[in-house]
């Protein structure tokens, strides 16, 4: 069963043995640097920390939540002892099934909730109230969200998303917000922009970590995560409106911050550490959250998750999802025979590996031009796509390697696309660069045997797993 909030999430991972507790560990480095070292390990805990240097016992930070297959078996209501291979698997059936059923699960409003234990107004808005991190060495400030769900409004159709957008802490009152071209909340900020407007916004600082997970998936514009984290739980999500935006926030949460990005504010932010392993985007000016109200737990706990090089925290989770979107996606596009689909931990987007059963000439580009540019695949920021046969399995990096380096030709195999999405953390960039200036080029590479002669093709040396098994048993090695 999934979970309702963060405290009985964290009492099932205490359960299981995967919560470290970590008392007196100081906001600036110390705590990320904590994080990074449970990241290292691919079985790492999640980390409470608690007792940070200069705030009240009980104003809590919380990181990696779903570095494991267990914790993400756990956050997703899902078994906790499945491998990456059976939870890719599983979750391609259960997207299918979110798909189909998250318009039941519209949010439920209510009253009251624990969000408001604690409510400041106006002057009493103090962001500094909670011990941000400073997650990395040259990161340009503390960065109050990371693991957070910022929501925000189309002004035209109603429709509310949720995003995970890093925030900054500029003072008491002002953070910044870093939205990538292209996110349905930039697009959404954009809007109430052209309109002369400000742009109301919600962020959710603490909270389950299933809410955070949804926003960061690459859901349809217009599609309501809220209704989707409902379909995911087996329950409507409880939100309560927010008296300044009038959006809905989840009135289980830890923190919630309100207020508005007005047009034309901007305020420099960055650089921060980010998700492909740099400081890329550098500093530059980026929209202003004015906070009107803040609202949390007592004893509240905010969730984190810096990236890093990677692997990173965050990963392992995009590289499940990701594997198991597009390969719903390329079938829905109605490319046969797929037969895995991997998107390596880290680099989910920059390279993305698809195994097919050749039917018919061209049916390998097929399925790797789709998956360069289906969104759902590296449409934004791919780089590398690489096609594979289905005795190659393409979670495993050698056997990938083994495809490319005996099955493709080079000078045949590569076909390169120009002017395609490109990304603000893309560290190929040379800065500064105007953000309608962010073109890349990317690759598919088709490392399958070629198919007018597959049949010909050098027998691999396999070996019998019954007689390697035998062999064994008598002579042990
Ligand atoms: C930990 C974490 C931090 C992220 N930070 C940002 C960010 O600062 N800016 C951004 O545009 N996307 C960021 N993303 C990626 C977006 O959350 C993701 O692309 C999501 O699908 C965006 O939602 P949207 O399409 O509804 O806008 C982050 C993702 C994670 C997991």
């Amino acid at each position: 069963m999934a979970h309702r909030d963060l405290r009985s999430w964290l009492q099932s991972v205490e359960e299981m043995g995967e919560l470290r507790r970590v008392s007196g560990a100081h906001w600036d480095l110390e705590i990320g640097y904590l994080t990074e070292a449970a990241r290292q390990k691919p079985d790492g805990p999640a980390l409470l920390f608690d007792d940070i240097p200069g705030y009240p016992r009980g104003y809590r930070v919380l990181t990696c939540p779903v570095r494991t297959p267990s914790r993400v078996g756990l956050t997703l209501g899902l078994p906790t002892n499945y491998s990456t291979k059976q939870l890719i698997q599983v979750l391609r059936e259960k997207v299918a099934d979110w798909n189909a059923t998250f318009q039941q699960f519209a949010a439920q409003q209510v009253e009251f909730g624990p969000v408001l234990d604690n409510v400041h107004q106006g002057a009493d808005v103090d962001l500094l109230e909670f011990p941000a991190p400073k997650w990395h060495q040259k990161d340009g400030g503390r960065y109050i969200g990371t693991g957070d769900t910022v929501v925000t409004r189309d002004p035209e159709t109603g429709a509310v998303n949720l995003g995970t957008y890093r925030i900054m802490v500029h003072d008491r009152r002002s953070a910044g917000l870093n939205i990538e071209p292209g996110r349905h909340g930039r697009i959404n900020l954009e809007k109430w922009h052209d309109r002369g407007q400000a742009c109301p916004v919600l962020a959710v600082l603490g909270m389950d970590p299933l809410l955070f997970r949804v926003a960061a998936m690459p859901l349809p514009y217009g599609m309501d995560e809220y209704l989707y984290a409902g379909a995911i739980q087996g329950e409507p999500v409880r939100v309560i409106t927010e008296p300044v935006t009038g959006l809905p926030m989840p009135a289980d949460a830890e923190v919630v911050i309100a207020g508005w990005c007005r047009p034309g504010v901007t305020r420099m932010e960055g650089p921060f550490g980010e998700a492909l392993g740099y400081y890329a985007s550098k500093a530059r000016d980026e929209p202003v959250l004015e906070v009107e109200a803040v609202y949390h737990r007592n004893e509240p706990i905010l969730l984190g998750s810096p990236p890093s090089r990677p692997p990173n925290e965050s990963s392992y989770f995009y590289a499940l999802i990701e594997s198991a979107l597009l390969h719903n996606a390329l079938t829905a596009a109605g490319v046969p025979d797929v037969v895995a689909v991997w998107a390596p931990e880290g680099m989910t987007r920059q390279i993305m590996v698809v195994s097919v059963k050749q039917r018919y000439p061209g049916h390998a580009r097929q399925a790797a031009i789709l998956a360069s540019q289906l969104p759902a695949g590296s449409a934004y920021g791919g780089r590398y796509v690489i096609v594979v046969d289905e005795d190659i399995d393409p979670t495993n990096t050698q056997d990938v390697l083994w495809a490319l380096g005996t099955r493709s030709d080079p000078a045949t195999g590569i076909d390169i696309q120009r002017r395609t999405r490109g990304s603000g953390l893309d560290p190929m960039v040379r800065r500064p660069a105007p953000r309608d200036t962010l073109f890349n080029s990317r690759a598919i590479i088709d490392a399958c045997k070629p198919f007018e002669w597959k049949a010909e093709f050098a027998e691999p040396i396999e070996f019998d797993p019954e007689l390697l098994e035998r062999v064994q048993a008598k002579w042990p090695i």
